[in-house]
């Protein structure tokens, strides 16, 4: 498996990862037509995990430009679940946004409900930040969400601890 920057020829792929319905409880869904406008942005990164020439998964990586050096994980998702390749993608988006960006602070949200987003995230030293009550409205139900973060002294110090090791296996 390949992490590398997303072309703009690989948003159809993108977008039917995030259309696939069970996600729908755990993700938002963009059309082609914005995912073209945000790729296009500087302040985004979009990378891809690939493997036979097909996106296994993707990240989006928003704020890259902020002047807090507070980078956004806007979104993280694979075409199939509990194959490693989230944890992957996880770790390539720690070290573009602490090694290649600066940030200071890498933080995201998540549905409260989705624990195996969370448990990810806690195992890579991410911190409950607080909910943000009911934010979401999504098929007549309100939804609560978590904010958590991940400071860059906290990732050198797992770094410095070879924690974050996955990556060492894989061409980035
Ligand atoms: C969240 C997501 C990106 C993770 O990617 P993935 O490829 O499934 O994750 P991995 O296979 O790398 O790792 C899965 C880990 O979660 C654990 N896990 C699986 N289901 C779990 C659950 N219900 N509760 C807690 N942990 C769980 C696995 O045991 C594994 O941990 P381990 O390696 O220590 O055993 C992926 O599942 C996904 O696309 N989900 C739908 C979209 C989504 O929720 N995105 C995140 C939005 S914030």
């Amino acid at each position: 498996m390949i992490i590398r920057a997303a072309l703009p020829r690989e948003i159809p792929e993108i977008v039917g990862i995030e259309q696939i319905p069970e996600y729908r409880s755990y993700i938002g869904a963009w059309s082609a037509e914005e995912h073209f406008r945000a790729m296009a942005d500087p302040d985004n990164e979009y990378f891809v995990a690939c493997s036979e020439g097909a996106v296994d998964g993707f990240a989006i990586l928003q704020g890259i430009e902020s002047e807090h050096h507070s980078v956004h994980l806007k979104r993280i998702a694979v075409r199939t679940p509990n194959r490693g390749c989230g944890k992957l993608l996880l770790e390539y988006g720690m070290s573009r946004a602490f090694l290649h960006h600066r940030a200071h602070r890498l933080w995201l949200d998540v549905f409260e409900t989705n624990t195996r987003a969370r448990s990810i995230y806690e195992s890579y030293g991410f911190r409950y930040d607080g909910a943000l009550r009911e934010a979401i409205l999504r098929d007549g139900e309100y939804h609560t969400l978590a904010l958590m973060s991940l400071l860059d002294r906290e990732y050198s110090a797992r770094q410095q601890q070879g924690v974050n090791a996955v990556t060492s296996a894989v061409r980035l």
